[in-house]
């Protein structure tokens, strides 16, 4: 049986991970979000009171470490450090920040890699993430790159932090965003760039919707389905 694989890169906050994981809903794929199992690593640093921007504590960490995903009743992919569920404490801000230090470790990348490609060996897969076009599955059947202009991102982040009960400021948001796209961009390992065979899709004027039905135009310009 072979099977067949999207991967979806692109900037925070373009709605990736709504996209992919509604892509892969309707395509009958399994959703892999790559920045949850990153996100994974740096809870590990953190709890174990490394620093997640200094290679060499990291590394003797990786040795380790037991991360496995997994899928809930609803259908929603979940992270174990450890055996526990680490899906809840992955999304904490100050896992972000460290999660952006740790990904940028070329250990880090190396030791996730086959982890990554192992789920496309086994799944059709929709993967999202920022090298998965580039690095992870170059040989995905299709290649998306989801980006929105960083003022759109902004305002829907902060949306999505009101919808929470969360205080926030729009130019606060909008340097966040420019800032992590910045170091995303310019970081030597695996920079954040666009695969040159990838499409793009700018959702900056599309709401979700209208992204779902870009994307799924896409892919069935490529597989048919
Ligand atoms: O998409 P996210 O915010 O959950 O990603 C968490 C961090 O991991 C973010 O700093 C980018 C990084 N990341 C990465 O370097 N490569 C990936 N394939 C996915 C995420």
């Amino acid at each position: 049986m072979s099977f067949k694989s999207v991967a979806i890169d692109g900037p925070a906050g373009a709605g990736k991970s709504t996209l992919a994981r509604q892509l892969a809903g309707r395509l009958g794929f399994l959703y892999v979000d790559t920045g949850a199992i990153y996100r994974t690593v740096a809870l590990a640093v953190l709890r174990a009171g490394a620093d997640p921007a200094d290679e060499s504590q990291v590394v003797s960490l990786l040795e380790g470490l037991d991360i496995r995903m997994g899928y809930g009743e609803d259908g929603a992919q979940r992270m174990y450090l450890n055996g526990e569920d680490v899906s809840g404490a992955i999304r904490e801000h100050r896992v972000s920040g460290a999660a952006s230090k740790s990904s940028a470790l070329p250990a880090v990348r190396a030791f996730l890699l086959d982890f990554q490609r192992r789920q496309a060996r086994e799944h059709s897969v929709v993967m999202d993430g920022r090298d998965i076009g580039t690095v992870v599955l170059p040989g995905a059947d299709v290649k998306i790159f989801l980006t929105a202009a960083p003022e759109a991102r902004a305002r829907r982040r902060l949306l999505e932090l009101e919808q929470r009960g969360e205080q926030a400021d729009f130019e606060a948001v909008l340097r966040d965003i420019k800032e992590r796209d910045w170091q995303d961009e310019h970081r030597p390992a695996a920079p954040l760039k666009r695969a040159e065979d990838a499409a793009l899709l700018d959702t900056t004027s599309m709401n979700l919707e209208q992204s779902l039905e870009g994307l799924l135009a896409l892919v069935k310009e490529k597989i048919g389905q």
